[in-house]
């Protein structure tokens, strides 16, 4: 298990020989603990946090074929 500041460092310099790309530089540190703080909080996420993050995806809610389809909150098709 990769500790807070391995994630923060691997995000920040990017994996090399991979195609893992260094986001430091391109955004401001805190963005990249605050990308911390959504990756340990993934395993807690609740549906109804999942459907908010679909609502907010510009391509629209995914649909795995192994998943029925979420209940979007409002019936809203969310932002365009
Ligand atoms: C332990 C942590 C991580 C490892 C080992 C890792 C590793 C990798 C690898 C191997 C790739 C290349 C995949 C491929 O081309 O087939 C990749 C791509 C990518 N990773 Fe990560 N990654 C990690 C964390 C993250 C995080 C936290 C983010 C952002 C939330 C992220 C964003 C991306 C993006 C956007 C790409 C695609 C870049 C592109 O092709 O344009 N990675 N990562």
């Amino acid at each position: 298990m990769l500790s807070d500041g391995e994630l923060f460092w691997i995000i920040e310099n990017g994996v090399r020989f991979t195609g893992m790309p260094a986001f430091g530089g391109v955004h401001r540190a805190q963005d990249s603990w605050n990308l911390v703080l959504f990756i340990r909080h993934l395993p807690q996420l609740t549906m109804e946090e999942r459907a908010e993050m679909e609502r907010y995806n510009r391509r629209g809610p995914w649909k795995p074929p192994w998943l029925p389809a979420l209940p979007v909150p409002n019936g809203e098709a969310g932002p365009k």
